[in-house]
C-alpha cells in the first residue's frame, strides 16, 4: 500500500488514534472496531514502522505504542484558543498528512485563496522543509507542524519578525512549565543548547503592494529513536525533557497561537523593539566564539550583539564588526575538533 494513498492515510489515522491510549489491542479488535480488513491493519502497522514509529507486538495479545501519540483535534484546539486568537484565525485547517504545511499555505497564498490568519496543521509531513534547504523530519502523531499566514500591508514592518516569533514560542513553552528554553539566532528554539524547534518564514507579494507571510513552526514533542540518525544536529524533544508531564499537543498548539497572534497584530506598530530585550535574555551565545555559515562561506568571530533590526553582529579576529541577516550560527569548537 503506498504511504500517502488517501485510504492508507485514513487507516493510519484510525489505527494511531485507537492506539493512542498506549494500551495493548489485538489485531482482531483493531480490524473489527475500525472496520478494516486484517491485511489493512497489518499493512498500516508496517507503514507506521516504516515512518519511524515503534509498534510493539505483545505475543498472544496484540500491539501497543510505547510512545505518546495525540492526534490533532479541532475541538480541543478551539477550546484552548483565546477569544483574540479566535477572532483573528480566519480559517483552521487540520490535515492528516501534507507534503509541507508551509508549501500548502504558500500555494494558497499565490493562488489568492488564502486569508490572513489562516492556520494549516498536519499530523505528519512527507516533505517537511527546514531553513537553508534542510529537510524537517515529520513523523505522525506527536510533533507540531504548524503554518500560519499573515497579511502585512507594509513589508518594511516585518524587520526582525522571525526573532520576535521565537520569543512567542518560548513564552508558550514556559506557560506549559518548560524551564530552560533558550533561543539561537535567528529563530531556533533550543533547550540546553539542543534544538527543540525552528521557524521557517516565507513571504509572497500581493497585488496591493503588501505581502503575505507564512510562518512555519516545527516543534519536537516526540522524535522516535529510530529517526534520530536522520537529524544532522543535536536535538531534543519534550518527551525526553518532561516525560509524561509534557503538554498536550493540541493545547500546546493553541498556546502557541495565543502567543503568536497578539504579536502579529501589534507588530506593524511595535516592531522588534518590543521583543528584543526578552529575546536577548533567552539568548545565551553573546560573547561566545562562533562560526557563521552561509552556504560555502564560513565567518568566524565573537558574537557581539543583535542589532535593533535583528541582524547578527560578529566581531571578526581583526576586530571589525560585521552584520548578517541570514545564516546558521554554530559554536566554535577548539582547533583540534573542527565541526
Ligand atoms: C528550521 O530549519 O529550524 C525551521 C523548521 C521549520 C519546520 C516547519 S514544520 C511546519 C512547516 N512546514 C514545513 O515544511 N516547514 C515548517
Amino acid at each position: 500500500m503506498p504511504l500517502d494513498d488517501a485510504s492508507a492515510i485514513r487507516a493510519r489515522q484510525q489505527v494511531l488514534g485507537f492506539l493512542s491510549d498506549n494500551a495493548v489491542h489485538s489485531g482482531h479488535e483493531l480490524a473489527a472496531t475500525l472496520g478494516l480488513s486484517h491485511s489493512a491493519v497489518q499493512a498500516t502497522l508496517q507503514t507506521l514502522e516504516k515512518l519511524g514509529l515503534d509498534v510493539h507486538a505483545v505475543p498472544g495479545q496484540g500491539y501497543h505504542l510505547p510512545h505518546p501519540v495525540e492526534m490533532l483535534d479541532a475541538d480541543t484546539l478551539q477550546r484552548h484558543l483565546h477569544p483574540l486568537s479566535r477572532t483573528h484565525i480566519g480559517r483552521l485547517d487540520l490535515h492528516p498528512h501534507l507534503d509541507s504545511t508551509n508549501t500548502r499555505l504558500m500555494q494558497q497564498a499565490r493562488a489568492g485563496t488564502a486569508c490572513s490568519g489562516q492556520v494549516c496543521l498536519a499530523d505528519s509531513q512527507g516533505a517537511g522543509r527546514g531553513r537553508m534547504g534542510r529537510d524537517w523530519i515529520s513523523p505522525p502523531g506527536a510533533n507540531v507542524y504548524l503554518s500560519l499566514l499573515w497579511q502585512f500591508e507594509n513589508p518594511a514592518s516585518l524587520t526582525g519578525l522571525s526573532l520576535a516569533l521565537g520569543v512567542a514560542v518560548a513564552r508558550a513553552l514556559q506557560a506549559e512549565h518548560l524551564t530552560g528554553v533558550n533561543l539561537k539566532w535567528p529563530n531556533d528554539i533550543l533547550w540546553q543548547d539542543k534544538k527543540l524547534g525552528g521557524i521557517l518564514i516565507e513571504a509572497t507579494g500581493t497585488v496591493g503592494g503588501g505581502c503575505q507571510v507564512v510562518i512555519g513552526l516545527g516543534l519536537n514533542r516526540y522524535i522516535p529513536p529510530r529517526l534520530s540518525g536522520a537529524i544532522d544536529q543535536a536535538f531534543t524533544d519534550l518527551y525526553r525533557i518532561q516525560g509524561q508531564a509534557m503538554p498536550s499537543r493540541n493545547r500546546l498548539i493553541a498556546q502557541i497561537l495565543n502567543e503568536m497572534i497578539p504579536l502579529l497584530v501589534s507588530y506593524p506598530r511595535q516592531g522588534l523593539a518590543a521583543w528584543l530585550d526578552e529575546w536577548k535574555t533567552l539568548h545565551h551565545w553573546t560573547g561566545r566564539e562562533v562560526t557563521l555559515i552561509q552556504g560555502e562561506r564560513h565567518v568566524q568571530g565573537v558574537l557581539e550583539n543583535i542589532s535593533g533590526q535583528g541582524l547578527l553582529i560578529l566581531r571578526t579576529p581583526e576586530g571589525t564588526l560585521h552584520e548578517f541577516g541570514s545564516g546558521d550560527v554554530r559554536l566554535k569548537r577548539s582547533a583540534s575538533a573542527p565541526f
